[in-house]
């Protein structure tokens, strides 16, 4: 294990940005890549929205995927720190792929809109950073703009996110009143130049806001406002410490402007600073530390090939331990099968090159012909899985049929392969075979239309499939009566997920409450990761 070794895993952080549509995570992106020199000018960073309305619309999906691809993940140097951004969708009915993209990340910044709050999808994804206790640091965004009172907008959040919170800033009015921002952070002033509230900023130094200096340069109503609110943070929150932020159990928070640049070097700075460098991961038989000397690494996202020639795929590896090398071969765990890489991508702002090595923390981008799906293991060698990358049972269920007999093949092949992806899930029917897809949002079901269609040459058509959700079923003894009572009246519900793990599709909740009281030895779950449980 050498020094220079070590510095490559302290020097980096893999972080994604969440938050419900519209609260400003693409302009936050861009601005922190600037900040990296990334990009030179805004307006670089697609939005990767699926536009209202675009449902129907294929070539705007086709759109999406490109740039989904380009910004996937965005890696940047900024002080001497490799900066990894993994991008997660924002719409919920992508919200799978964003609950995966955050079992690679180490931490997270939350991004919300000071006007709107704490929004439906913000509460979800941050359950599940949660309940990961991944480190999280709040900015709140649109300060440019009149919002709720910063007091009552720290207390929702709270409430509604379950987190303890301390501000690290303080914004100093808002909307036409904003002046600027307290940090108490690094103890200075960013004030707005002008009255646009668009122009540059200026900061001073500033560690004693007792100092009378501080009427003069916001004016004595608005310092009076700031000295009283401060004290109120000082008497209500708790003192920022690190290592509880680390272990989950302390946000800090940020207000700023994102469009219009304000806070947000201050964010970074401190971010920087706090959050973690590359995190230990749990596999099935062991913890498993960035700093060996022995390569493992995971796929949490495929990514298709958006060209139909080229039937490859980009599978996205995070590193968890020691280096991976090009040409290398590694250990594909499920498969039992070694591969080797000759031309792995590492990602930099939006573009993908190939590279020899990379570290823990770091993303590849691996060519892939068909071996792997999402939560697969390489190792060196080793026989072990990385834990953590759960299937949720799906909200929506249809019957998929071939609607080309001739196609039979293909479709049977294209199935198999968007399933890997992760783009929706398969069960199959214990009684007669029929294939039902679950999905999370209606979306993609015209998705997987569209690609079956285009990139295998299939047809395919829905029918209505009576599912509330899926129940992975686990029986404390598979030999007893019960069970096999439960396996015979349930029988019509019966089916088998991708690993051939059996699933009960309930059709309400009241169902799923009867069987529970009815065969109390067989085990729902809501989860494909009930292994763990
Ligand atoms: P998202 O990725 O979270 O969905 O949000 P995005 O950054 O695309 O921002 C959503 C809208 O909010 C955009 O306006 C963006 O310009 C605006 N916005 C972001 N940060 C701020 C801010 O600090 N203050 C104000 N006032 N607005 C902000 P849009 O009109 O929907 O799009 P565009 O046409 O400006 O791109």
């Amino acid at each position: 294990m050498t020094m220079s070794f070590l510095q490559e895993i302290a020097k980096r952080r893999t972080f994604g940005i969440i938050s419900h549509p519209d609260a400003g995570k693409t302009t936050l992106t861009e601005k922190l890549l600037l900040f990296g020199g990334a990009i030179q000018e805004a307006g670089a960073v697609k939005s990767n929205k699926i536009k209202k309305g675009a449902t129907s619309d294929f070539m705007e999906i086709e759109r999406q995927r490109g740039i989904s691809v380009a910004t996937s993940v965005l890696a940047f140097i900024y002080k001497d720190k490799k900066i990894n951004i993994l991008d997660t969708p924002g719409h919920k009915d992508f919200a799978e792929d964003t609950f995966r993209t955050l079992t690679a990340v180490d931490s997270v910044i939350v991004v919300i809109d000071v006007a709107k709050g704490v929004e439906e999808q913000t509460e979800k994804l941050v359950e599940v950073c949660r309940m990961r206790n991944i480190p999280m640091i709040v900015f709140i965004n649109k300060l440019d703009r009149e919002g709720k009172d910063a007091f009552d907008l720290l207390d929702e959040v709270e409430q509604k996110l379950k987190l303890t919170v301390t501000p690290l800033s303080f914004p100093i009015g808002m909307g036409y009143d904003f002046k600027g921002i307290y940090n108490i952070w690094e103890k200075n002033i960013n004030l707005f130049t002008g009255d646009s509230r668009k122009d540059i900023e200026d900061t001073i130094a500033f560690d004693d806001v007792a100092n009378p200096e501080l009427d003069k340069i916001v004016g004595e109503k608005a310092a009076n406002k700031l000295r009283e609110e401060l004290e109120l943070v000082t008497e209500i929150y708790p003192q920022f410490d690190r290592d509880t932020y680390l272990k989950g159990d302390l946000q800090p928070v940020f207000f700023g402007s994102a469009l219009n640049n304000f806070g947000v070097r201050e964010l970074l700075d401190c971010f920087i600073e706090i959050a973690p460098q590359p995190r230990s991961k749990e596999s099935d038989t062991r913890l498993v530390k960035p700093e060996e000397d022995k390569f493992s690494g995971f796929v949490f996202k495929i990514h298709a090939n958006m060209d139909p020639k080229h039937r490859d795929r980009l599978a996205f590896i995070k590193i968890v331990s020691g280096v991976f090398e090009r040409n290398k071969p590694y250990l594909h765990v499920r498969n039992n099968k070694n591969l080797k890489f000759s031309s792995p991508n590492a990602f930099f702002a939006e573009k993908k090159e190939v590279v020899d090595i990379s570290y823990p923390g770091d993303i590849v981008g691996l060519h892939d012909t068909g071996n792997f799906k999402i939560g697969d293991t390489l190792t060196e060698g080793e026989l072990m899985n990385f834990k953590g990358i759960p299937s949720f049972s799906p909200e929506h269920f249809r019957y998929i049929n071939n609607a080309d007999p001739l196609k039979a093949k293909q479709l049977e092949k294209g199935i198999d392969q968007l399933m890997d992806e992760g783009v929706a899930q398969l069960f199959t029917l214990e009684m007669n075979g029929r294939k039902v897809i679950g999905t999370v949002g209606a979306l993609q079901y015209e998705v997987i239309q569209y690609r079956l269609e285009h990139e295998y040459g299939a047809k395919c058509s829905y029918e209505n499939f009576p599912a509330h959700k899926a129940c992975w079923v686990k029986p404390d003894d598979a030999k007893n009566d019960e069970y096999a009572e439960f396996k015979r009246v349930k029988q019509k519900f019966l089916g088998k997920d991708k690993y051939g793990q059996l699933v009960f599709l309930a059709d309400s909740e009241f169902s799923i409450q009867m069987t529970q009281q009815k065969y109390p030895s067989v085990k729902l779950f809501f989860t494909s990761d009930f292994h763990s449980n």
